[in-house]
């Protein structure tokens, strides 16, 4: 083995099912936008629905293909669309189209749709000032059956509390005047990860989890192990060389390291095109047999340096980069904080070269 990241699909399914029993009786669409935040868009999708989520969501249309061209049937909702994005296609694949837009509202012909509110965000989504015309036209359009409007929707800025509070009454303003126009949303969705867990009076009726079922949190202050989650990404590599080195010896490009000590040095082929945050230099460490050792040096784009000390490691031993930190490995929160970054981008931004490994 060279490099892999190791997925471990018990823990995405337990993942899903724990937070499918928090959140009952709302429904759980697992998001797999983005490879499956990196752990395989396909093996995150399939142990999702064993895990119990009730439907997937991506960003593009061309992940929600994606999925359909890899056998799985189960209701997909996608909802970033590029101004030429092929609406009449993800009909033919029965993709649900979130509509952010009048202009797609008035694509999405033959669509099952789900009209998103922009609540505060200022993404996406339909400004408050165009949803009355927005929802008086969609029930038009669904009164002729050009189109069914299945779920009203919004997405939350996790700006706190209060802030969270303000979407959400927003949000009931806007169903409320769907409903007024003669739409009946069979699914009102509003909260991700984090206000899933943190405040249930978001849950309405479907959650869209993302990080949480890949077991990393959401935000600093939620405690995904005191929920029963688990990280489901290891990733790790082959030690490729060990050399015993004197004092004073520099390690990786620009000498920003040198050895205080004669020490064995462990090469690790892993680096920053595989996702290991360049930016962490200096302060990551990783796991070999169950033993934690500092990264010294510059991260490079293929292979960073371990200092191992005196400890007996060997070429083919397996390094631990991030995984579940109850196995002693750092986690993927771990080097974000050693970048400077969230566990959301350490895990989405594991590169191609790395295989992804069902386990
Ligand atoms: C619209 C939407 N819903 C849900 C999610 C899932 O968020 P999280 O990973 O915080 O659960 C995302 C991800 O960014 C999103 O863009």
């Amino acid at each position: 083995m060279m490099r892999e990241a190791r997925i471990d699909l018990s823990a995405i399914r337990d993942n899903v099912a724990k937070i499918r029993r928090l959140v009952a009786p709302a429904r759980v669409l697992a998001v797999v936008k983005a490879n499956g935040y990196g752990h395989g868009l396909e093996l995150a999708a399939r142990a999702a629905l064993e895990g119990g989520a009730d439907q997937l969501g991506v960003a593009d249309l061309a992940e929600a293909l994606q999925l359909r061209a890899a056998g799985i049937d189960a209701p997909v909702l996608a909802w970033l669309h590029a101004p030429d994005a092929d609406f009449d296609a993800a009909v033919d694949a029965g993709i649900e189209i979130g509509v952010s837009s009048r202009e797609q509202l008035e694509r999405a012909v033959g669509a099952v749709v789900h009209l998103k509110i922009d609540t505060g965000l200022s993404r996406n989504g339909i400004p408050p000032a165009d949803w009355d015309a927005a929802v008086a036209r969609a029930a038009e359009l669904e009164r002729t059956g050009v189109l069914r409007v299945r779920g009203v929707w919004s997405h939350l800025a996790n700006a706190g509390a209060r802030e969270t509070e303000r979407q959400r009454r927003r949000f009931e303003d806007a169903v409320a005047a769907a409903r007024a126009a003669g739409l009946d949303p069979e699914v009102r969705h509003l909260a991700a990860s984090e206000a899933a867990i943190a405040a249930p009076a978001t849950r309405y009726d479907l959650v869209r989890i993302g990080i949480a079922m890949y077991g990393l949190p959401p935000a600093e202050d939620v405690d995904v192990a005191a929920l029963g989650l688990r990280p489901a990404m290891e990733l790790a590599a082959s030690v490729a060389a060990v050399r015993r080195v004197p004092a004073g010896e520099g390690v990786s490009y620009g000498f920003v390291h040198r050895t205080e000590r004669e020490t064995t040095l462990a090469l690790v082929p892993l680096g920053y095109a595989d996702g290991l945050p360049r930016a962490a230099t200096g302060e990551a460490e990783v796991a070999i047999g169950g033993r934690r050792h500092p990264v010294v040096g510059r991260i490079a784009m293929d292979q960073c340096v371990v200092d191992v000390g005196d400890a007996h490691v060997a070429v083919g031993d397996r390094v631990v980069v991030w995984g579940d930190p109850a196995t002693g490995a750092p986690s993927a929160e771990d080097w974000a904080a050693a970048a400077g970054t969230i566990g959301y981008e350490i895990v989405t931004r594991v590169g191609p070269r790395v295989p992804r490994v069902p386990a």
